[in-house]
């Protein structure tokens, strides 16, 4: 049946952001479109007749109130602006409706807005140091003071692909200086806009020039922006199960069983390392069974979704195991590198695709056409961020003093896991905590529930995704005893 209120799915939706004043507008609109169908119908509200979309507008409103904790204005009945702005208000956009809030940036504006001085943001996944401070490296700090002094640096666009010598820096960081494909030239990188833009370019690519179908299988639990970024580049986006959440563990069953049954040459997205969100990374063993299946047994096209070199276990060589597995069997695959997490680069916006095929003939033709996808999005990409990689990884005593603290930001990350478990343990909290010190990375897939999660918020000012996603990034030895508290009395308010 179509909507009568045809707005009112949306207004739903927005019930979930907290943009007050566009709701009252919209809620006030549909409110008015609700009473007069009511005189026609001469019904009440309430009764079963009056279609479920209208009451939904008069039941929103008064959730939405709940939720504020006071009244909104008293409905008008006057017709409300977005009634007739498609006419009378003369703007071409009235039609447009909100867009629900990103969730990683609407935990961020809660924060913002909670007045707590004990508030703590567990949802964005950026470093913190153990003050709660955004770190910068010192040798991102040295590398910046030689750009700086260095005059003969101008400000010239760069080539459609970046700069030359980052990439193949680059490609040696992720594949191994040793890698047959880079000695054969088998191999094209382009440097983009961090890990996003390697997706985003990569995809394009993909979709304007892969011969298999041109379809991407994502892990159902996921980087959000995914299913975003895939889309948008032109391929379909399918799921294949990851995730179990029973044993909050990897569904490698089902991660096999679905990509068995995917169409022979379809994409598979697969995190290099350290998953986000969930934090589960499969084995070596089972690498191996999916790299034989991927290769022989479906002929699917891996694409590596790097964000945590390093920045996982704190070795650059183990995070790129995996990587480097499927490389050096000499199929074509796809990797997308980002330097936001392991250098702390984030608003930089500095990474590198990499595609590697069978011949190099074909990767030089690969490359215009990788040129020809940036060239009418971005033209080219910005110098510096790139510049301070260069600066690092071309300098020996900068590469070796970026790895020790690489490797202190991943072992403080461990410690917190340690830190956390041990204080639910000392709790004695109710259900198993094993996975916080199993899962990998930044992040722990905490298995706790919405509710909770809404609970933590509002009783402990503890912020995080709504799906249990702690960043354990943004933790410390001063907010680990608020955490567990919060997490202690969360799982027995809603055991
Ligand atoms: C799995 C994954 N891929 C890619 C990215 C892209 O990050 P950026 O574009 O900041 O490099 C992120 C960032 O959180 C991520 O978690």
């Amino acid at each position: 049946m179509a909507a009568p209120f045809p707005n009112l799915q949306s207004l739903v939706d927005m019930t979930n952001s907290l943009h007050r004043d566009r709701m009252i507008e919209s809620l006030d609109t549909s409110a008015v479109l609700v009473k007069r169908k009511e005189n026609e119908h001469r019904v009440r509200s309430e009764s079963p007749t009056l279609p479920a979309f209208a009451r939904l507008a008069i039941s929103s409103r008064a959730r939405i109130e709940r939720r504020m904790e006071g009244p909104m204005a008293s409905i008008s009945l006057a017709p409300a602006p977005a009634a007739t702005a498609g006419c009378g208000s003369g703007s071409r956009f009235a039609h447009v409706q909100q867009a629900p809030e990103d969730p990683i940036y609407g935990v961020t504006n809660a924060f913002l807005k909670d007045p707590s001085p004990v508030k703590v943001n567990l949802g964005v996944g950026a470093y913190r140091t153990e003050e709660g401070k955004p770190l910068v490296l010192n040798v991102v700090r040295k590398a910046e003071e030689q750009l700086l002094a260095d005059k003969s640096r101008n400000k010239e666009y760069l080539p459609i692909s970046g700069i030359t010598h980052f990439s193949r820096l680059s490609a040696q960081l992720i594949l191994g200086s040793d890698c047959p494909a880079i000695a054969e030239k088998r191999i094209v990188t382009a440097q983009c806009l961090s890990g996003t833009g390697c997706l985003r370019v990569g995809g394009e690519f993909l979709a304007k020039h892969y011969s298999g179908p041109k379809i991407i299988y994502i892990p159902a639990t996921t980087w959000t922006n995914h299913f975003r970024i895939f889309p948008n580049a032109g391929m379909e986006a399918r799921t294949y199960r990851y995730y179990d959440p029973k044993t909050k563990g990897l569904d490698y069953e089902g991660m096999m069983e679905d990509l068995r049954a995917a169409p022979s040459g379809a994409v598979v997205l697969l995190h290099a390392c350290a998953h986000n969100p969930t934090g589960v990374d499969p084995t070596r063993e089972q690498w191996a069974e999916i790299q034989h299946l991927v290769r022989d047994e479906k002929q699917l096209l891996p694409f590596f979704d790097s964000a945590y070199q390093g920045f996982a276990s704190g070795s650059l060589d183990a995070d790129a195991w995996a990587v480097r597995q499927f490389v050096n069997d000499g199929g074509e695959t796809l990797v997308a590198q980002s330097y936001a997490k392991n250098m702390g680069l984030y608003g930089e916006r500095v990474g590198a695709l990499s595609v590697i095929v069978k011949d190099p003939d074909v990767a030089l033709r690969i490359e215009s056409q990788v040129n020809l996808v940036i060239r009418p999005m971005y033209s080219s990409p910005p110098t510096f961020g790139a510049a301070i990689v260069c600066t690092i990884l071309g300098n020996k005593a900068l590469y070796e003093e970026w790895k020790v603290e690489l490797k202190g930001m991943a072992d403080r990350i461990i410690s917190m896991r340690h830190q956390l478990f041990d204080a639910l343990k000392a709790r004695a909290t109710p259900g198993t905590w094993d996975h916080i010190v199993n899962q990998i990375g930044m992040f722990t897939y905490s298995g706790l529930s919405k509710e909770q999660v809404e609970y933590m918020k509002t009783e402990y000012h503890i912020h995080m995704t709504s799906d249990g996603r702690i960043s354990m990034a943004g933790l410390n030895t001063r907010t680990v005893p608020q955490l567990a508290d919060a997490i202690h009395a969360a799982v027995l308010q809603f055991a």
